[in-house]
């Protein structure tokens, strides 16, 4: 099978598009037909050698796929060949998604929407586990609450807000302005332009001074320092990014804060519940930018382009004519 192989760790010029073997499903795996992939951030981190102890070169890198089972090894019950499946491959353990094929455990793939096309699919797996955990899990949203979704026009932020809508509650996103009509779109109330406007005050005039409910920080950095100042008493953090700093906390003790650290999980449990939510209209990724299986040197280079015009996701059509 072809597979995009990383050879090196560093730039986008690391890749290469090599023949390798396709691998054998075992006992309680399948084997995918790879319709379809999409990148994510830690695609680039992994590539340039942020995790370079946890991946062996060369590599087969990439964390969505949307397929067709091939075949199915001993004592797998739940899916037969030509079931359209789902999944985020297993997370530093074994090969990724850029590939022709790929296997996993059965007990990680779901049954992929039928609404969803396979590029529409495959840029949902990871980013929707993530805001799944996020929201649902962890932040334990409820009806009626308030939520600052930070990076609303990106690829985990663009489901946050969807989910945090379907859960009942009122969105704040910061976007850039170019991005306002797009947020808006996705659900979000009142979007914010972090470019030029100071967050924590835009929050609190929205809140009479009272701060949301949750903060879900997908940037890192500012966000989470400053996370307390646009909380409400007894409020939620949720972040998914790296903490590059040792953190003050002396603004969350005063506000009673929870802290929430989210390092995505896979399994099917929360594949079949985003699958409920998209057949139910309330959910829907955004495809923002679809690039060939040969040309992901050069999605990945876009990604990692700050201002890169991209609204959700990237998508990699690994068939060349995936739907
Ligand atoms: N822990 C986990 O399990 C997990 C899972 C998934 C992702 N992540 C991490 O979460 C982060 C986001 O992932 P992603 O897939 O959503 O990335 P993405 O698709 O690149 O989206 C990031 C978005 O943030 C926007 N942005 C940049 N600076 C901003 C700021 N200061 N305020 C508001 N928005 C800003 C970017 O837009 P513009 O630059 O165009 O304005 C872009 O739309 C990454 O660091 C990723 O590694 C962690």
């Amino acid at each position: 099978m072809k597979a995009m192989t990383l050879q090196s760790f560093g730039g986008p010029a690391s890749f290469a598009l090599r023949d390798v073997p396709t691998p054998v499903p075992h006992a309680g795996q399948v084997l995918v037909r790879v319709h379809a992939t999409s990148i994510n951030p830690l695609d680039y981190q992994i590539r340039r050698g942020d995790y370079s102890d946890l991946v062996p070169l060369p590599a087969i890198t990439g964390h969505d796929v949307s397929g067709v089972v091939e075949a199915v090894g001993p004592g797998v019950t739940a899916f037969s060949p030509g079931d359209a499946v789902w999944y985020t491959p297993q997370i530093f353990d074994g090969p990724g998604s850029y590939a022709e094929y790929h296997v996993a455990a059965e007990s990680i793939v779901g049954k992929k929407p039928a609404s969803l096309s396979h590029l529409e699919a495959a840029s949902l797996t990871l980013v929707g586990g993530t805001a799944w955990e996020a929201l649902v899990v962890r932040a334990a949203l409820r009806v009626g609450e308030s939520i600052l979704v930070h990076g609303g026009a990106g690829g985990v932020g663009h489901v946050a807000i969807q989910l945090a809508k379907a859960m009942g509650a009122r969105v704040f996103t910061t976007v850039r302005a170019a991005n306002f009509e797009f947020a808006r779109r996705m659900g979000a109330d009142v979007a914010i332009d972090y470019e030029n406007e100071d967050y924590v005050d835009a929050i609190l005039r929205e809140t009479g001074g009272r701060g949301v409910d949750v903060v879900f920080d997908t940037i890192g950095g500012d966000t989470l320092s400053r996370s307390p100042d646009a909380l409400a008493q007894l409020g939620r953090v949720v972040s998914i990014v790296d903490i590059a700093q040792p953190q003050n906390l002396v603004q969350a003790w005063g506000k009673n804060a929870s802290y929430h650290f989210v390092f995505t999980r896979q399994n099917r449990g929360k594949l079949d519940e985003l699958s409920a939510l998209v057949d139910r209209g309330q959910l829907r990724p955004h495809v923002g930018a679809v690039y060939s299986l040969a040309d992901i040197a050069l999605a990945h280079a876009r990604l990692e382009t700050p201002n890169n015009g991209v609204q959700g996701k990237i998508a990699i059509a690994v068939v060349p004519l995936a739907d």
